[in-house]
């Protein structure tokens, strides 16, 4: 495996590039917006193709690297489902997968810091975001943050993992880069205390000045979303509306990009293709199952994913493979949902 963990200094924030071999698939965790030259150096060095970019949260301290690395990788952009950002390609929820070539992350939500914080967990570690810190807990006076919630995270959720499992916070500001369950548990002097009421009262005591970066930062990282106005773009961008009449009177097969758990919870478009995302390049090249259907039939594809981010990327790559006419529904499945688009819903296997 290779894993990676890299520092900000400005920001003292942890990023976390993971992959299962070199020359394969990769998945990042925190990007920092003023480091994306560095990591998209170093996947050119190790060969490695960034597939997923997540977010534990709405950064308040730095702006997030997420948007960056999908304009210049088309990677998949992956945060909670309670996190107010104005589009991500993919939201998780509590007991969701986070999914690459021989990797798996679990996630976990961890509300406390910030309503939309989420624990990732990965065999024998956790990566922490900023509800567990190395000797520290995040702050919970913003950003919808909850010390009780932050302690039921902490005590019923992270605390519940084998005490050997290490533990890789987003952030640390003395120098330390991992510690274990265990060792939180025993040293962590948030943690020595006897009640919820004590945890709260700890928190609340701060008084912490504001993050020097939060008024740039929180805004900036609420948008991190494809522009999908220019006018190239709105140019095969369809309404749910259009694409339903479209299956309707047949004139257009459908491409579901989806991971196969977002099928799962959300229901398919009938009838339509499934084309996972990250095996887009191949079945859009010569000999791929897109191509092959775009060159015998008549009909003109139409990608969806959950948010039509994923789908803005992939009709905009079809066409440069000169598969014309290739479009897609704008909003996803979920702009589908609200148009009252038809719905299967798939057998879990
Ligand atoms: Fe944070």
């Amino acid at each position: 495996m290779i894993f990676r963990q890299l520092f900000d200094t400005v920001s003292s924030t942890y990023t976390y590039l993971i992959a299962s071999r070199k020359g394969g698939e990769a998945l990042i965790i925190d990007p920092v917006l003023d480091r994306v030259d560095r990591y998209v150096q170093l996947l050119d060095e190790l060969d490695l193709k960034l597939i997923k970019a997540v977010d534990t949260h709405v950064h308040a301290d730095h702006i997030s690297g997420l948007s960056e690395l999908r304009d210049r990788t088309r990677c998949i952009t992956v945060m909670g489902e309670e996190s107010g950002v104005d589009v991500v390609s993919m939201r998780v929820g509590d007991g969701d997968r986070v999914e690459i070539e021989g990797i798996s992350l679990d996630a976990i939500y961890t509300p406390g810091h910030t309503d939309d914080s989420y624990s990732f967990l990965m065999g024998d570690r956790v990566f922490t975001g900023d509800t567990l810190l190395i000797r520290g807990t995040g702050r919970t006076d913003f950003q919808n943050g909850s010390a009780e919630a932050q302690y039921q995270s902490i005590f019923n959720r992270l605390l519940k993992l084998p005490e050997a499992t290490f533990v890789y916070p987003a952030h640390d500001y003395k120098g330390d880069t991992v510690s274990t369950i265990g060792e939180e548990r025993a040293f962590n002097p948030r943690l020595q205390v006897g009640s919820v009421q004590e945890y709260i009262d700890i928190m609340n005591g701060l008084d912490l000045p504001n993050p020097r970066m939060m008024d740039v930062a929180v805004p900036a990282n609420l948008h991190l979303g494809l522009d999908q106005g220019t006018p190239e773009r709105v140019q095969w961008t369809l309404d749910a509306e259009t694409v339903i009449d479209a299956v309707d009177s047949r004139e257009a097969v459908l491409v579901d990009l989806r991971d196969r758990s977002e099928r799962e919870r959300h229901g398919v478009i009938p009838g339509s293709v499934h084309a996972p995302y990250p095996d887009l390049d191949d079945q859009i090249g010569p000999g791929g199952t897109l191509k092959q259907l775009a060159d015998t039939s008549d009909k003109r594809l139409v990608f969806y994913c959950a948010f039509g981010e994923r789908s803005a990327m992939a009709a905009e790559a079809a066409r440069a493979a000169g598969l014309a006419g290739s479009c897609h529904l704008k909003g996803g499945i979920k702009a589908w949902k609200a148009a009252d688009g038809p719905l299967d819903t798939l057998k879990l296997v």
